[in-house]
C-alpha cells in the first residue's frame, strides 16, 4: 500500500503537475469497514469522491444495499445516492452519507456499487454510456463492541480492511452531441480507464467534516416527515421538508433521464 502511494506522488512530482491527479476520480466506502460495531439505531455510511471537481463530467451514483450474510435472501437497508443537486466544489473530498438502523446482531454484507457516465467515441459515432463497478463488503454488529467514532477512521499502515474501490480516469473531454446542454462528456483513458483506487484506507474523517455528518443527522431526524421527530427539535428545522420534496421531484426526472439515455 505504501508503495502504491509512493509511486503515485512521486509520478505527480516527476511530472511537475497534478494532471495524473486532476484527471482521476476515486470512489470508496469509508465507513463501514470490515470490522465490528455495536449496535446503532443511526450507524453512518460514509462514502468518499476523491477530486470530486470531475463530478459534472463524471456525473457518479452511488447505491448500496445491506443483507443478511447468513441468508442473502434477507433485504436490509438501501440507499441510492444521485447527487443530482450536489455542488461538486464545496467539498474535497466530497463525502456521501446516510444513516442505517443497525439494531440487531449478526454479520451482515453491504453490496455497493457506484456509476459514471462517459462517451464512447468509435470512428465518427459519439455514444454517451454509463460504466459501473460493484464491490463487497462484509461487517458484524455485535451488542458489546465499541460504539462508532469517525474520527478514530485514521488510515492504518498494517491492514486496510476495506473494499478496494474504484479509480476512474480520463484523458480529454468531448461535446456531447445530441445533449448539447450538457456541456461536455468524457473520455476515458484508454490505458488504464478503471481500476482499484490507489489507497481505499487513504481517506480520513477530520473533526469539521465528522461535525458536518453530525449536525446533518440532527437535521434530518428533526425534518417534520419523520415520525419519530425528537421532542427537542426547534421549529426553524421545518424548512429541510422543502428541500426533500424539491428532492422527490428531481429523482422521478432523473429516473426519465437515465431511461431515455441508456436506451
Ligand atoms: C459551490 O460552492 C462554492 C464554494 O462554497 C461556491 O463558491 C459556488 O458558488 C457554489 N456553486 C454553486 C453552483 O452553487
Ligand atoms: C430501529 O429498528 C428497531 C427494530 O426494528 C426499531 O424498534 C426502532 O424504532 C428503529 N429505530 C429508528 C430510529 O428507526
Ligand atoms: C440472519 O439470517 C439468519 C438465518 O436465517 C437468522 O437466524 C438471523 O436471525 C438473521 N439475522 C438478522 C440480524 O436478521
Ligand atoms: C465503446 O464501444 C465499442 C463498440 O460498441 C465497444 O467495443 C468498446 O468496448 C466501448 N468502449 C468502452 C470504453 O466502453
Ligand atoms: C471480512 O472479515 C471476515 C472475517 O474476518 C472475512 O470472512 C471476510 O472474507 C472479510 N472480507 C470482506 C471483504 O468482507
Ligand atoms: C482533446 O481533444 C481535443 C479536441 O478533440 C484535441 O484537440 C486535443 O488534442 C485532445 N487532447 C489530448 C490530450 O488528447
Amino acid at each position: 500500500m505504501h508503495f502504491l502511494v509512493w509511486t503515485f506522488w512521486s509520478l505527480v512530482g516527476l511530472f511537475g503537475t497534478t494532471a495524473q491527479a486532476s484527471s482521476m476520480m476515486q470512489i470508496d466506502l469509508v465507513f463501514p469497514r470490515n470490522e465490528t460495531y455495536t449496535t446503532d439505531e443511526r450507524m453512518p455510511v460514509v462514502f468518499s469522491i476523491r477530486n470530486a471537481q470531475l463530478g459534472p463530467l463524471l456525473q457518479p451514483s452511488i447505491e448500496y444495499k445491506v443483507r443478511n450474510r447468513s441468508d442473502l435472501g434477507q433485504d436490509g437497508p438501501s440507499n441510492n445516492h444521485l447527487f443530482l443537486n450536489t455542488n461538486w466544489t464545496d467539498h474535497e473530498p466530497y463525502f456521501a452519507y446516510t444513516f442505517i438502523n443497525m439494531t440487531a446482531e449478526g454479520t451482515f454484507q453491504m453490496f455497493w456499487a457506484s456509476s459514471w457516465a462517459f462517451c464512447n467515441q468509435t470512428g465518427d459515432r459519439t455514444k454517451l454510456v454509463r460504466d459501473h463497478a460493484a464491490e463487497l463488503l462484509s461487517f458484524t454488529i455485535k451488542k458489546d463492541a465499541p460504539a462508532t467514532n469517525l474520527l478514530d477512521l485514521t488510515p492504518s499502515v498494517h491492514s486496510c480492511n476495506t473494499s478496494p474501490g474504484v479509480s476512474i480516469s480520463i484523458s480529454n473531454t468531448t461535446a456531447v452531441q445530441p445533449f448539447p446542454n450538457r456541456g461536455s462528456c468524457a473520455l476515458m483513458d484508454p490505458f488504464n480507464p478503471v481500476g482499484v483506487s490507489l489507497d481505499p484506507c487513504g481517506v480520513t474523517i477530520d473533526k469539521s467534516t465528522a461535525q458536518r455528518i453530525q449536525d446533518d443527522q440532527r437535521e434530518r431526524l428533526c425534518s417534520v416527515l419523520n415520525p419519530n421527530r425528537p421532542a427537542d427539535c426547534t421549529e426553524k428545522k421545518n424548512a429541510a421538508q422543502l428541500g426533500g420534496t424539491a428532492g422527490i421531484g428531481c429523482l422521478a426526472v432523473f429516473v426519465v433521464m437515465a431511461g431515455l439515455l441508456l436506451a
